[in-house]
This record gives structure tokens, C-alpha cells and sequence, in this order.
């Protein structure tokens, strides 16, 4: 599929997730499949004050592109700024966050606050169209709650102010994570619009990527949750869709240790030791979950603090095998 003039060839992409989907695990999504990664959300204010956090967080490397950056926030001019900054970094895409539901995020009017004011949406997604050369696309929800479901009438807005692609998250933001996403409106926005849609919410495995690629019409699905310590996601899913239905193999235990472990170590790279450590905390509890022992394992590994740490508690995992 296309982004404006962006070229992505596949049919799964990695959500941006704060916390987790850094540039270290969105390089080891790529390495396994994944078509198309989008950065953590970063604050446009915060960049605008040249926060270093909210700067280190643009960094993008060589092998995830085609890949976005997403900035939130809801002044259109400091929005055009950010994404002006945001270049320095050569993202291929700018993404901007309609869709975060967080209270700290929402209740400032960034995020999916938005969706309540769907014109300020399309001023948005002009200032940052006016501002930068690249594609601008937005991440939205169904709505804010029940009472205004607005994502039709926001889409509609960003595309004639410049957006050149949506991606959908079927749940309002009062819904948060549950129940079931709905998967109507993100067909509903297929039907509707001429610019690629990116359907989100609940893809949990490669079946259910092919069923929302079926049912809706999306142009390609967008994982989240369930990449997370199972990136080997991308493969299946590729397989699956684009090779006849065609299941492989799960990953070895070897394979799923030595996956976690090129995974932390490039976090300690980009993050230095300390803080890395404290980070792949969580990540290795999502790798050990299923193996045998794994709640005694991932309490330690909430205990981590150097990488050699890492690895004496892969050797005790191997030899409980
Ligand atoms: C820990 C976490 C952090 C997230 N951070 C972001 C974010 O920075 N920007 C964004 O647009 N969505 C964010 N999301 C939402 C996801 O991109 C995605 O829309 C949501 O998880 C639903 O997809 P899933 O069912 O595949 O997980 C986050 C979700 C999670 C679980």
C-alpha cells in the first residue's frame, strides 16, 4: 500500500505504544515482519521546550524505515513546530495522536480529547501538512464515549485538511482497552474514505489479522498488545495472510531467549545499563510468560539491574527446562 507518496509493502504494522514500543523493540518488530512502526507518542509542548525525553524519543534508526513519528497535543502552531523539529530525524511519516484515552493525555485536551472537536482536528492535521513534507496521517478511536462517536466526521475533517492516511482503533476513549474492539468502524471508514485505513484493536494472532483484513477491508492491520514478548506475531501473521493460510512453527524456547536477549541488549545500547535495565524489566516478564516456573522468573526479573543479571537468569531458565 501507499501513504501519499510513502511506499509500505506489507500488511502488518507495530502500533506505537508509550513505554514499551521504543526503538529497540520496534527494530527487533521489523527484523520479524513488521511493514510499518510508529514511535512513541512525543508531547509537542515538550519538544517545543526542547525537553530531552520528549528528543530522544524522535530517534528513529536506519532499518525501520518506512516508519512515522507521532506528536501530540492540540495547539495547531506548536503541533506545525514539533513537526517541524520532528524532521531532523527523517521519519517518513508524521503521525498525529487522536486516540490516547490516558487522563493525563485526555484531560489536558490532547489525545482523544480531540475527537469531541473534530474542526480542531482538521486544523491540526493542516498546520502539520502546511509545516512538513512528508505524509501526515492520524491515529483516532471510535469516539470519545457513546454520545459522540465521531471518528467518520474526524477522518473527514484530517483528509480534506491534508491527512493522508487513518488509522482506527475501534473503542471509544472511556472504553480504554475493554470489551471487544468494533471492527464495523473501521469498514465503515474503509467504505467512506479514499485514503488508506489501518484497522486497530484486537489482533491478537495471525487469525484474527486475517479475519479483520477480511471483514473490513482494512489496507493493513496494526498490532499492539500482542507483540508485546511475541514479535515472532509479524512472521505468523505475513504467513498466514499472504502465504495461503500457511501456520508455522511457534518459536523455540532457545530461539524465544535469544530473541529476549538481543532485545534488552540493544536497550541498554540506546538507553545506557541503569535505565535500560529498569525498562526490560517488563519486557522479560512478557518473554518468560509460559515458561515453565515463569511466575518465580518473572518476579525476579522485576528485580534486574545489570545485564549480566539477564543472563544468569536465562541460564537458571534454561536448566528448568
Ligand atoms: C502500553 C500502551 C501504550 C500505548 N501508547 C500509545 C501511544 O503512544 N500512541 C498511540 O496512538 N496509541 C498508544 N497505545 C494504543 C495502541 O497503539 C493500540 O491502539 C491499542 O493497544 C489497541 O491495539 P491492540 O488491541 O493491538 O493492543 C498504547 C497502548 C498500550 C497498551
Amino acid at each position: 500500500m501507499k501513504i501519499k507518496n510513502v511506499q509500505i509493502d506489507g500488511i502488518v504494522a507495530l502500533a506505537p505504544m508509550a513505554g514499551v514500543a521504543d526503538r529497540a523493540f520496534r527494530e527487533i518488530c521489523k527484523e520479524m515482519g513488521a511493514a510499518y512502526v510508529v514511535s512513541e507518542m512525543v508531547s509537542s509542548k515538550g519538544v517545543s521546550y526542547k525537553n530531552e525525553r520528549s528528543t530522544e524519543l524522535m530517534e528513529v534508526s536506519e532499518i525501520e524505515h518506512p516508519c512515522a513519528v507521532q506528536l501530540f497535543g492540540n495547539e495547531p502552531e506548536t503541533m506545525a513546530q514539533a513537526a517541524k523539529t520532528a524532521m531532523q530525524f527523517k521519519p517518513d511519516i508524521l503521525d498525529i495522536n487522536m486516540g490516547c484515552p490516558a487522563p493525563k493525555i485526555s484531560g489536558n485536551g490532547n489525545g482523544c480529547a480531540l475527537m469531541k472537536t473534530p474542526k480542531l482536528c482538521g486544523e491540526i492535521v493542516k498546520a502539520v501538512a502546511n509545516a512538513v513534507d512528508v505524509p501526515v496521517t492520524i491515529k483516532i478511536r471510535k469516539g470519545f464515549d457513546e454520545e459522540s462517536l465521531t471518528a467518520l466526521e474526524v477522518a473527514r475533517y484530517c483528509v480534506d485538511n491534508g491527512a493522508s492516511a487513518v488509522t482506527i482503533h475501534g473503542r471509544t476513549a472511556k472504553q480504554m482497552y475493554k470489551p471487544y474492539a468494533d471492527w464495523e468502524i473501521i469498514a465503515k471508514l474503509k467504505q467512506e474514505l479514499d485514503v488508506p485505513v489501518i484497522g486497530n484493536g484486537d489482533v491478537t494472532d495471525a487469525k484474527t489479522a486475517f479475519e479483520m483484513l477480511q471483514q473490513t477491508g482494512c489496507d493493513m492491520v496494526m498490532v499492539g498488545r500482542a507483540a508485546l514478548g511475541n514479535p515472532w506475531i509479524f512472521k505468523q501473521i505475513n504467513e498466514y495472510v499472504l502465504n495461503n493460510k500457511n501456520v508455522i512453527p511457534l518459536p523455540t524456547a532457545d530461539e524465544r531467549l535469544l530473541v529476549m536477549q538481543r532485545h534488552i541488549k540493544k536497550i541498554c545500547e540506546y538507553k545506557g545499563e541503569k535505565i535500560g535495565m529498569k525498562e526490560a524489566r517488563k519486557h522479560i516478564a512478557y518473554y518468560l510468560k509460559g515458561f515453565h516456573g515463569a511466575a518465580a522468573f518473572r518476579n525476579e526479573a522485576g528485580r534486574l539491574c545489570t545485564y549480566d543479571d539477564l543472563l544468569r537468569l536465562v541460564e537458571k531458565v534454561k536448566n528448568s527446562m
